[in-house]
């Protein structure tokens, strides 16, 4: 049996890359004892001191406590976390707030939207109608005019704002008159800005107009994988079928372990998240910078890059695939991405790239380092150098960034 030895293999080379895939994190070790703990052994279906099992009164401290973290963090007026991933979150809202038949309307997949809000997706599983935001290339954004007059023209049932590649903060608050006056319910899919959100270093959904919230907990977040469902201003019936769809609608027990670790992550956010979402958008402003310095085709210019964690480069030829394949043999971990222009029959093999500062920020970096990184992309992807002889660099890089920092671990003694 070799499992654990890949697990291991895994976790060293991990903390020899440059990993700057948008939507993981690196976890604080304050964190992980609660993932590896006898919470994942334990069944406590229901709601904090009204389960349907005996032995939970550890469990249910710590999931009230989790919570109370999260209303501090983003006042909502409920918060559930027992959804076991952002999709599973997506789910329940459909299925708590839709019927089949109903109008969705969401981002294209091609524009940066994530699959669960598609038609081919957990949105169509539903048998919703999935409309798609007018999009604006140029802007990388949703083009406000012209989605007020679709929502105006369709009545949707729900408009999910939020996106996989998500540079800008989306127009809620300039939409929602237009929701408003048909009756549609705004939502907000945090999964990828979750942390900057805590830090204060992004939009405030709920403030502009959001009635809901499902996010990931594992991204800006860093937290553990899971989901996290927040509401504020839903309609009592509404929030109560909000509340069946998660259980016993998507989940019977929820993960307990993780459950505990989201808490412990909310509170890291509580004491650092401000630090933390400042550190990592400077991070993302310099490699952006840094990336167009050296030569490359960094997306939305005109806009200064990015207001995100996130950078997308545009190799303008169809490359997406062979720079994120030979980026990682130099241990530079990416991952291509479609851009709004590509032929979507192109998605295996698009001409972008989308980078993440998040992790790297989570272990230390500035924004010097963002400039190395960058030199090191343009040695790899404009210089063709052996991606070989880059990994060396990587690695010894690499050794000087090994700590979690922004977390509890700060604070305690090796
Ligand atoms: C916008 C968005 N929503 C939802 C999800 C799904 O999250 P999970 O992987 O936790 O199910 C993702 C994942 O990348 C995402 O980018």
């Amino acid at each position: 049996m070799k499992i654990l030895e890949y697990v291991e293999a895994h976790e060293k080379w991990r903390g020899e890359c440059i990993n700057l895939i948008a939507s993981e994190n690196m976890s604080s070790k304050t964190m992980d004892r609660a993932v590896c703990s006898g919470f994942m052994h334990k069944y406590a279906e229901g709601w904090p001191e009204n389960r349907y099992y005996q032995g939970c009164f550890y469990v249910d401290k710590a999931e009230l406590e989790g919570n109370s973290y999260f209303y501090q963090l983003f006042e909502p007026e409920y918060v559930d976390l027992r959804p076991i991933s952002g999709a599973t979150a997506n789910i329940a809202m459909f299925f708590g707030l839709t019927r089949p038949g109903d109008t969705l309307i969401s981002l294209h997949t091609s524009n940066g939207g994530h699959i669960s809000h598609a038609q081919f997706g957990a949105a169509g599983l539903r048998g919703l109608n999935v409309m798609t935001f007018p999009y604006d290339g140029e802007e990388m954004n949703i083009d406000v005019d012209k989605t007020c007059e679709m929502v105006r023209k369709e009545s949707p049932r729900l408009i999910v704002f939020g996106a996989s590649l998500f540079l800008f903060p989306h127009p809620v608050a300039q939409v929602k008159d237009a929701a408003e006056e048909v009756g549609a319910v705004i939502a907000y899919d945090a999964a990828h800005v979750l942390g900057l959100i805590a830090g204060k270093r992004f939009q405030d959904p709920f403030g502009e107009g959001a009635k809901i919230v499902t996010s990931s907990t594992h991204k800006t977040f860093p937290g553990p994988q899971g989901g996290v469902i927040m509401i504020r201003g839903l309609a009592q019936e509404q929030a109560a079928n909000f509340q069946w769809a998660t259980f016993p609608g998507v989940v019977s027990n929820h993960h307990l372990h993780h459950m505990a670790a989201k808490g412990i992550t909310a509170a890291e956010m509580l004491k650092y998240g401000e630090q933390y979402a400042e550190q990592i958008l400077r991070n993302a402003k310099a490699l952006a910078e840094a990336l167009h310095e050296e030569g490359f085709t960094v997306v939305a210019e005109h806009k200064g890059f990015t207001e995100s964690h996130q950078v997308a480069l545009d190799f303008k030829e169809f490359i997406g695939k062979w720079a994120a394949q030979t980026l990682e043999k130099a241990n530079i971990i990416t991952n291509k991405n479609l851009l709004p222009w590509d032929p979507v029959e192109n998605s295996d093999n698009p001409s972008g790239m989308r980078l993440g500062t998040q992790e790297m920020t989570r272990m230390g970096m500035k924004e010097s380092e963002m400039n190395y990184i960058a030199e090191l992309f343009r040695k790899v992807i404009l210089d063709k150098e052996d991606p070989e002889s880059v990994k060396k660099e990587v690695i010894e890089f690499r050794k000087d960034y090994q700590n979690v920092l922004y977390s509890f671990d700060q604070d305690q003694p090796e």
